[in-house]
């Protein structure tokens, strides 16, 4: 089976954070207000761009199989871009890994700061929902094996807890 590298899949995407993905707030008098922007709104972002990215991969049905911590390093509020770059970081036999990370723009001033990363392990199934040998990834570059590298840690890691 022929390799792949990861910028042949990768993703950058742009989503405008509108009202109807925010909590509800309120001032200090009652009145209700525009909170930040749901967590598990970006969570389903996340999970789709990433999806995207291994399928792409692996031009196959691909089901999440796990979503490693994810912490939000700051609140994303209604009328801010969400960048969300994703690629493939390493591929098992019939499993990879797809780590993605959101910043947050600030379309009046044009500022930028990472609101989160998270790693998301994808698995390839056939027809009959078997999982199924994927394309190997092939790293290029200095930072992709690096992150290479780093999956195959966290992978290890992460079957310690499974099993
Ligand atoms: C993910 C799933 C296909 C794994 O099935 P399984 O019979 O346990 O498969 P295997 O034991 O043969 O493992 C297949 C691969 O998945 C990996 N894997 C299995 N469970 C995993 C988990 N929880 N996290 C990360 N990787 C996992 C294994 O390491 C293996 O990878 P490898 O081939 O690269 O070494 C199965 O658990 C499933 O269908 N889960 C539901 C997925 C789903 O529907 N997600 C959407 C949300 S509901």
């Amino acid at each position: 089976m022929d390799g792949k590298t990861p910028s042949e899949t990768a993703i950058t995407t742009y989503q405008l954070m509108m009202p109807g993905q925010s909590n509800p707030s309120w001032s200090e008098d009652g009145t209700l207000e525009l909170g930040s922007i749901n967590g598990g709104a970006i969570l389903n972002l996340i999970d789709n761009v990433a999806g995207l990215v291994a399928l792409r991969h692996c031009r196959t049905k691909v089901v999440t199989a796990s979503i490693d911590r994810m912490s939000f390093l700051n609140p994303v509020h209604v009328g801010e871009l969400l960048i969300i770059k994703s690629s493939v970081n390493y591929t098992g036999r019939t499993s990879l890994e797809v780590g993605v990370r959101v910043d947050v723009e600030n379309l009046t001033t044009g500022s930028q700061h990472q609101t989160g990363s998270a790693y998301l392990t994808f698995v390839a199934l056939d027809k009959q929902n078997k999982p199924m040998a994927v394309p190997p990834l092939i790293p290029e570059t200095p930072e992709e094996k690096n992150r290479f590298d780093q999956a195959k840690i966290r992978r290890a890691e992460r079957m310690k807890n499974i099993s």
